[in-house]
C-alpha cells in the first residue's frame, strides 16, 4: 500500500485561493514527499516500526520506565495518559466487582477451588474502589508507544528486537500493531492524539511512577551550570552545587585523567553565573584561563610583590590565629611531637607579646611579628642542656631557617596583598618546592578569611589539594575550614591524585563527608577496589571506572550517582587544554595568521593586533570588552591606518604594530619568522638558503635616544648572518651608515624582504 503526498501540490495554487493556500502552507512545508506503509513498518526517509504495550506488571516502582529511556538507541517514546471521570470509574469498578463476586460464588457453590488470581483481582478491585471513593486515587487510561527508527530494514529489526526484549524484561508485554502502522506512528508524534488507543487503565500513583526521567536527572534547581552529559543517554546534567547540603566539590583521579580540565570548565561556567573565583595554582596552569577573563594573577615567589605573613592575624582572634599557626607548622614540620608543640605554643605567645599583641582585642591591629622574630625566640632554646628542650628546638629552628634566611625568606615580611578582581589565581609555580605546602596553606587561610566577609557565592579551587589537606590529620583547623565554608556561601573545590591517602586518612574521610559533590575520574587499578568499597559502587559503576577514558567521570551529588562525560565547546577547549602538542599546534596556527589587509586572516580575539578595516561591528565589540586599544599607525606602504591592539609589553604602540606588520610581510614567503620582545632583535627569520636575518625597528624620532637604542642592539644583531634596521629618522640613515650598516625606512621593507626570497 503506497500513499503519496507530493510537495508539488503546493504548486497547484492556481486552483486554490490564496487564503486556502495560506491555510495549508504549514502542511505543504512540513509534509514528507513520500510515505510508504507496509504491514509492520512505515518508511518516511527512515524506516519506522511502532511497538505498543499491551500489558504491564501488576506492581511497579517509581521511575520504572527509565530503563527504556536509557537504551542508547534511535527511538521515540510516547506515553498518553488521560483521566476518567470519577462517576464512570466508580460504576465501572462496581460492575467489575459484581462480576468477580458472581464468578467466585459460582465456583464455590459448585465446590470448586477458586483460583488465587481471581481472589487477588477481587481484593485489588475493592481496595481500588475504596481509594477512589475516598478521593485519594483517580483512574486514567494509559497507552505506551515506542517508535523504533533505522536507516535500513536490518537496522530497524535489530533496534526493535532490543526494545521488545527490554520491555519484556520489565514485564511489559510488547506488540507490533500490524496493518496499523500509520495510526501508530501518528500516536507517537508530539500532537497528543492517540489514534491507536491500545489503552490500559491505571491509578494516579501508577501514572506517577511512569514518569521516565526519575533517576538519571537531578532534582532541577532554578540555577546551576552544565556539568556534563549522562554517559548512557547523553541527557545534560545541570547542577547547582550551592543548592546542595554543602557546596564543596572533590575531584579524585589519576594524573592526566581530566581533573583540572573538568574544574576549569566548571569555573568558567560558574563565573558567568556571577560566582567569584579564586584558584591556588601550584603549576601555573590556570593562567591562560584567568587572562581570558581579565582576571588577576597573583604570583607568590621570591622577588614578587605579593606576600602573606604567616603571623598576620587576618581578622581572626589571637586564639584562632594560634590554632592556624600550629596547623601551619604541621605543614612545615610534618607531625608535631609533644615537646615541639609545647615549645611553639609558648614561643608564639611570647613573639606576639613582644610586639604588644595580647589577648586584648585592642592590641590586634598592631603590626604583627614576622617569622624571624619567632626564630630569634626559639634559637636560645637550642642551647639548653636539656635534651627534651634542645632537640625539638633544633628541629624547629632548622626548618625555620630557610624561611628566615634561606630560599623562602621572601615570606619573612609583612603581608602585601591587593585583591581587586572577581577572578584571581595565586600562582606559586616559581616558589621553591620546599615551601609550596606552607604557601598553599597560607593562601587558603588568607582567602578563607577574606571570603568570610561576604555572603555572595564564591569558589576557592585548590589544585593538588592534598598537600594542605593532609595537614588536617591532627589539625582541627583545616577540618573546621572545610566544614564551615558553607555558611559563607564558599565552595571549596579540591583536586587531588592522592586518592589512596584521601580514602585511608581521617582528614580525607572528614573531607569526604563534608563534600556533597564528588567527581571520580579515572582511577589507578591499585586504588580501584578501595574506591569501590568506599563509595559502595555497584558492578556497572565499577566497570565504568575501570574503562573510563579521559573526560569521563562518575559524578556523585548527594546520594545520586551518574556516569558522565565532560565536554567543552571548541572555544572553551582552546582556553583550558594543557596538552603540550595541542598548545604547540595552536601557537603554530596563530603564527601563520598574518595581520594582512583582509587577505589571509580569520578573526581571533586572542591575536594582539587587528586591522580595524578587517573587523565587523560585532568583532569590534568583542575586542573593546577585552581592553584592546585603537591606534593609528603608518604602515609599510607609508599610509596610516587604524589598528586595535593589546600591547602588554613596554614598547610603544607604533613599534608594536610595525613589528607585527614586518612579520606579516615575512609570512608571505615563509613560516620561519619570529617576533621577540626581549633583548633579541625585534624580528628574525630564516631564508631559503638557511641564513638567519635580524631586523631591528627603531621608531624613536629623537636622534640621541635612537642612537642609544640602536647601539644597544648592535652586538646581538651582528651575531646573525645578516641584519638591517628599520629607522624613522632620515638623518641617521644618511649619516651613520658606517656604524650601523643597512638602514631603510619602513616603506622599503617589503622590497627588502622580497629580495631574500627571489
Ligand atoms: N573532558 C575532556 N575533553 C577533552 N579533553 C580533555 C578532557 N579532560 C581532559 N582532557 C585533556 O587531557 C589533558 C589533561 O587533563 P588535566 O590537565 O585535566 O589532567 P589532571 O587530571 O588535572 O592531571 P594532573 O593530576 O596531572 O594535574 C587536558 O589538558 C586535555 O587536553
Ligand atoms: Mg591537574
Amino acid at each position: 500500500m503506497t500513499e503519496s503526498k507530493d510537495k508539488s501540490k503546493a504548486a497547484d495554487v492556481k486552483t486554490e485561493t490564496y487564503s486556502e493556500y495560506e491555510d495549508h502552507l504549514i502542511e505543504y512545508l512540513t509534509s514528507p514527499s513520500t510515505i510508504i506503509t507496509k504491514p509492520t513498518e512505515v518508511e518516511i526517509e527512515k524506516h519506522h516500526q511502532v511497538i505498543t504495550a499491551i500489558n504491564y506488571p501488576r506492581v511497579v516502582d517509581p521511575g520504572w520506565l527509565t530503563r527504556l529511556i536509557e537504551m542508547n538507541l534511535d527511538f521515540d517514546l510516547s506515553v498518553h495518559i488521560s483521566p476518567y471521570s470519577v462517576v464512570t470509574t466508580v460504576s465501572l469498578l462496581e460492575n467489575e466487582l459484581k462480576k468477580q463476586k458472581t464468578d467466585i460464588y459460582a465456583l464455590e457453590s459448585e465446590g470448586k477451588i477458586v483460583p488465587q488470581a481471581l481472589i487477588q483481582q477481587h481484593e485489588d478491585t475493592s481496595a481500588l474502589l475504596q481509594l477512589i471513593q475516598e478521593g485519594s486515587e483517580k483512574m486514567f487510561d494509559m497507552s505506551l508507544y515506542i517508535d523504533a527508527k533505522g536507516f535500513t530494514e536490518e537496522d530497524i529489526e535489530k533496534t526493535s528486537k532490543i526494545i521488545r526484549n527490554t520491555m519484556n524484561s520489565l514485564m511489559i508485554v510488547p506488540k507490533i500493531p500490524s496493518y496499523q502502522m500509520l495510526q501508530a506512528l501518528k500516536s507517537v508524534l508530539p500532537i497528543a492524539e492517540d489514534e491507536l488507543k491500545v489503552t490500559r487503565n491505571i491509578t494516579s500513583s501508577a501514572a506517577a511512577a511512569c514518569f521516565p526521567f526519575a533517576i538519571t536527572s537531578f532534582e532541577t534547581h532554578a540555577t546551576g551550570i552544565l556539568i556534563g552529559f549522562n554517559a548512557i543517554n547523553s541527557i545534560p546534567i545541570i547542577i547547582d552545587p550551592f543548592e546542595l547540603s554543602n557546596p564543596n566539590i572533590l575531584v579524585l583521579g589519576t594524573s592526566g585523567g581530566g581533573k583540572s580540565y573538568a574544574i576549569k570548565l566548571m569555573m568558567m561556567r560558574e563565573f558567568m553565573e556571577g560566582v567569584d573565583i579564586n584558584v591556588i595554582d601550584p603549576q601555573a596552569e590556570y593562567t591562560d584561563l584567568i587572562k581570558t577573563f581579565n582576571g588577576q594573577i597573583i604570583k607568590i615567589a621570591p622577588g614578587s610583590d605579593s606576600v602573606i605573613n604567616p603571623f598576620d592575624l587576618m581578622d581572626q582572634t589571637l586564639d584562632e590565629k594560634k590554632l592556624s599557626l600550629l596547623a601551619f607548622f604541621r605543614v612545615l614540620l610534618g607531625e608535631l611531637t609533644e615537646p615541639q608543640r609545647a615549645i611553639l605554643d609558648d614561643t608564639i605567645d611570647r613573639t606576639y607579646e613582644e610586639k604588644g599583641i595580647t589577648k586584648d582585642p585592642k592590641t590586634w591591629s598592631k603590626e604583627p611579628p614576622i617569622l624571624e622574630d619567632l626564630y630569634n625566640e626559639i634559637m636560645p632554646l637550642t642551647r639548653s642542656t636539656k635534651e627534651i628542650i634542645y632537640r625539638p628546638a633544633m628541629a624547629i629552628v632548622n626548618s625555620l631557617k630557610s624561611y628566615a634566611f634561606g630560599p623562602m625568606r621572601f615570606m619573612n615580611q609583612q603581608t602585601r596583598m591587593n585583591l581587586n578582581n572577581r577572578m584571581i589565581s595565586f600562582d606559586i609555580r616559581d616558589a621553591p618546592d620546599v615551601g609550596k605546602g606552607t604557601l598553599m596553606f597560607l593562601i587558603l587561610e588568607y582567602v578563607y578569611t577574606q571570603m568570610k566577609k561576604s555572603k555572595t557565592r564564591k569558589m576557592l579551587v585548590i589544585d593538588e589539594a592534598w598537600t594542605v589537606l593532609s595537614s588536617g590529620e591532627q589539625s582541627e583547623y583545616i577540618l573546621r575550614l572545610v566544614k564551615t565554608c558553607r555558611k559563607f556561601n564558599l565552595s571549596l573545590v579540591m583536586l587531588t591524585q592522592d586518592v589512596e591517602d584521601v580514602l585511608s586518612s581521617r582528614a580525607g574521610r572528614a573531607v569526604l563527608t563534608n563534600t556533597a559533590t564528588k567527581f571520580l575520574i579515572k582511577q589507578d587499578t591499585s586504588v580501584l577496589e578501595e574506591v569501590v568499597k568506599q563509595f559502595n559502587l555497584n558492578n556497572a559503576e565499577k566497570r565504568f571506572m575501570k574503562i573510563a577514558t579521559t573526560g569521563r567521570a562518575l559524578l556523585i551529588a548527594e546520594n545520586t550517582r551518574i556516569p558522565i562525560y565532560i565536554q567543552s565547546s571548541p572555544e572553551e577547549h582552546r582556553i583550558i587544554t594543557t596538552k603540550p602538542d595541542e598548545i604547540i599546534e595552536m601557537e603554530r596556527v596563530e603564527l601563520t595568521k598574518p595581520v594582512g589587509k583582509g587577505v589571509y586572516r580569520e578573526f581571533d580575539v586572542n591575536l594582539q593586533v587587528h586591522r580595524k578595516s578587517d573587523l565587523t561591528d560585532e568583532q569590534l565589540k568583542q575586542l573593546e570588552v577585552r581592553d584592546f586599544l585603537e591606534v593609528r599607525v603608518k604602515t609599510l606602504t607609508g599610509e596610516s591606518d587604524l589598528f586595535l591592539i593589546r600591547n602588554e609589553g613596554e614598547d610603544t604602540a607604533e613599534h608594536f604594530v610595525l613589528q607585527h606588520l614586518i612579520l606579516d610581510e615575512i609570512r608571505r614567503y615563509t613560516n620561519k619568522g619570529l617576533l621577540h620582545h626581549t633583548r633579541l632583535p625585534d624580528v628574525t627569520f630564516e631564508t631559503p638558503d638557511s641564513r638567519m636575518i635580524a631586523i631591528e625597528v627603531e621608531t624613536e624620532v629623537g636622534l640621541k635616544r635612537s642612537l642609544e637604542n640602536m647601539e644597544e642592539k648592535l652586538n646581538v644583531m651582528k651575531k646573525y648572518n645578516e641584519c638591517f634596521f628599520v629607522v624613522e629618522n632620515p638623518t641617521i640613515i644618511q649619516d651613520y651608515k658606517d656604524k650601523f650598516g643597512v638602514m631603510i625606512p619602513r616603506t622599503e621593507v617589503p622590497a627588502k624582504i622580497a629580495s631574500y626570497f627571489t
